[in-house]
């Protein structure tokens, strides 16, 4: 089967195409067959190095996390899936692997994908979807009426990030680049404003901050807080860490692909409150001058970069 591949952490260019033997599927994994994968900024994070103090020195190392596919067999152990369920989900930071004809995936990191929805429509949402809604909604919950302001409103967090809210009966505010702004209304956020934008017309109004892009300065988001509300920040750098630790109104989020989060976005999506749009699918084939465009670029705008296997679509 083909995957993309890389040797050592670094640049775009060590991202490789190889022919492969199709991963066992171990203890507790299914074998899938990948109909599509979606893109995410951590895929290049990784691949950069980033964060290898997690991901370790162990190569050839694959890449990407989102997917969705068919099952092909079930490892020992597996009680929630057997060969022939469409699934989606996500591989751990330390396995990647999903830009590949074949994947084997946890099975606690899966659930079914609903049957009206396609794999395209299902692949994008785990990272993206889990993220806003471990964000959003948290073990504080969000309560109708409350507001949210999401800054980087239009990127693949931010996006789930307002639906999710919207959803629960909050309202969205958000900053976005301004000629997106049109898109951001359209999904009900209002007010937007620019990423340069003055926080004095929008001081104390909000009871959630939520940081996607990484960009706010604290004292920023801290003006735009009603009193007891939360700053939430899905970009720790070491120089947030004493921030996360000191100040009651900030909290740090990374992601936890649970079944429970995994099953609540696909019930969102299902019912149509929770939907991340395709802006360009690509054969695995052609898959690595994308993602190469879209980390070097930041395009395209307007939604995911997916990339569909060309053994999946003959
Ligand atoms: N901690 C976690 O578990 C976790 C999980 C998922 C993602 N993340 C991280 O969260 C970040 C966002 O992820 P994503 O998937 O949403 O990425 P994305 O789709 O690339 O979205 C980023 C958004 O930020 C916007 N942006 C860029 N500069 C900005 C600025 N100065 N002010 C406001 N917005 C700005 C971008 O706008 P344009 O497209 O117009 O430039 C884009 O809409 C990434 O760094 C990712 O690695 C962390």
């Amino acid at each position: 089967m083909q995957k993309i591949e890389y040797y050592k952490y670094g640049g775009p260019e060590l991202m490789r195409l190889e022919e492969v033997e199709p991963p066992a599927p171990g203890k507790g994994r299914v074998l899938v067959r990948v109909r599509a994968a979606a893109a995410n900024p951590m895929d290049w994070k990784i691949r950069n190095g980033a964060v290898k103090i997690m991901t370790g020195r162990r190569f050839p190392r694959g890449l990407g996390h989102d997917f969705a596919g068919i099952v092909v067999a079930a490892g020992e152990g597996v009680t929630r899936f057997k060969p022939g369920d469409a699934v989606f989900g996500a591989m751990s930071m330390r396995d990647s692997g999903a830009f590949a004809e074949m994947v084997a995936a946890a099975e606690n990191q899966l659930v079914k994908k609903p049957a009206g929805l396609s794999y395209e429509e299902v692949a994008v949402l785990p990272t993206v979807g889990v993220t806003a809604l471990q964000s959003v909604i948290g073990k504080r919950g969000l309560q109708p009426g409350q507001s949210v302001f999401i800054n980087g409103c239009l990127g693949g967090v931010g996006r789930a990030a307002a639906q999710i809210a919207l959803m629960h009966g909050a309202s969205v505010a958000g900053s976005c680049r301004d000629a997106a702004a049109p898109d951001a209304r359209a999904l009900g956020i209002d007010p937007v404003v620019g990423f340069d934008f003055d926080t004095a017309p929008l001081k104390g109004r909000f009871d959630l901050v939520f940081d996607t892009a990484g960009t706010m300065q604290f004292r920023a988001a801290r003006r735009l807080l009603k009193p007891g509300g939360r700053i939430i920040d899905i970009n720790m750098t070491p120089a947030k860490m004493p921030r996360a630790v000191f100040s009651r109104a900030f909290q740090a989020v990374n992601a936890k692909y649970t079944p429970a989060a995994l099953e609540t976005i696909s019930q969102a999506a299902a019912q149509g409150k929770l939907a991340i749009p395709v802006a360009r699918a690509v054969p695995l084939a052609q898959a690595i001058g994308a993602l190469t465009e879209l980390e070097r670029t930041h395009t395209p705008k307007g939604g995911k970069l997916v990339i569909v296997p060309q053994a999946a679509t003959t």
